[in-house]
């Protein structure tokens, strides 16, 4: 089966009733970003931040996958499907697809503070200050913050080598390093971009379904499997 890279931003989730971040103000959800998602907001006030991510993810169990996280899991029929996502939700997951990497972190986990590598789901929506992990540090939410690396950044490389289709659903492209990730799909593959929006990209080899992930994806499925049995 050929290997197909999806690269998916907050416009995958926006139809399922989650925001996207960059709107006219700046700010997310009246926040500023550097107050909630930055190693310094952490130190500035810890509380803001754990309440934060609190009504994120209480509003995210409200949510459902929609037709475009449907989409991609019927693809796996034709392809080898490789999500790689920018979305801190678990709506690629529930809606059932097998293989999603999360570059930024994931909203129903916690991790310690002292330690990265020690993970936990969290059971519900709310996590607490005096929860703990098990080398006694107050447990914080798995998300990579502004200013800090992205762990799995080299692992996604990988991915995006091996490419033989490319697709790129909902992402404004313009965080880093997560951008770059279009820069190492091989030169003859395809990238297929699913964005109401205009995309701007290296526009030579990109092919621009320009509506959202709920009417794009069913596109690009009756797009790729005329090309298989052609
Ligand atoms: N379907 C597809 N795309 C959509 C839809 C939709 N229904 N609605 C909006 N979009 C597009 C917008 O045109 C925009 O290009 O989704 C994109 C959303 O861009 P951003 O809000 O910048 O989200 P994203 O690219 O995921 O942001 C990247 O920035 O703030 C950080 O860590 C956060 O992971 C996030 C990263």
């Amino acid at each position: 089966m050929k290997k197909l890279v999806v690269l998916t931003g907050a416009g995958m989730s926006a139809e399922s009733g989650i925001p996207t971040f960059r709107g006219i103000d700046g700010l997310w959800e009246n926040h500023r970003v550097e107050d909630v998602a930055s190693p310094n907001g952490w130190k500035k006030d810890r509380e803001l931040v754990m309440r934060f991510y609190n009504e994120r993810r209480k509003k995210l169990l409200e949510c459902e996958p929609n037709k475009g996280h449907y989409g991609l899991v019927e693809l796996e029929k034709y392809f080898d499907v490789q999500i790689v996502t920018q979305n801190i939700d678990d709506l690629h997951e529930r809606a059932g697809s097998k293989n999603i990497l999360h570059l930024h972190g994931e909203l129903r986990k916690s991790r310690s503070s002292v330690d990265e590598n020690l993970v936990y789901d969290i059971d519900g929506w709310e996590l607490k200050i005096g929860e703990k992990c098990e080398k006694g540090s107050q447990l914080r939410p798995h998300i990579v913050w502004f200013g800090e690396s992205v762990p799995l950044f080299g692992d996604a490389i990988d991915i995006c080598k091996k490419a033989d289709v490319m697709v790129i659903i909902g992402t404004s492209m313009v965080v880093y390093p997560a951008a770059s990730l279009i820069n190492y799909a091989p030169a003859e593959c395809p990238v297929y971009v699913i964005n109401p929006a205009s995309f701007e990209g290296p526009s030579a080899k990109v092919i621009h379904i320009k509506k959202g992930a709920v009417e794009g994806v069913p596109e690009l499925i009756d797009i790729l499997t005329k090309s298989i049995n052609n």
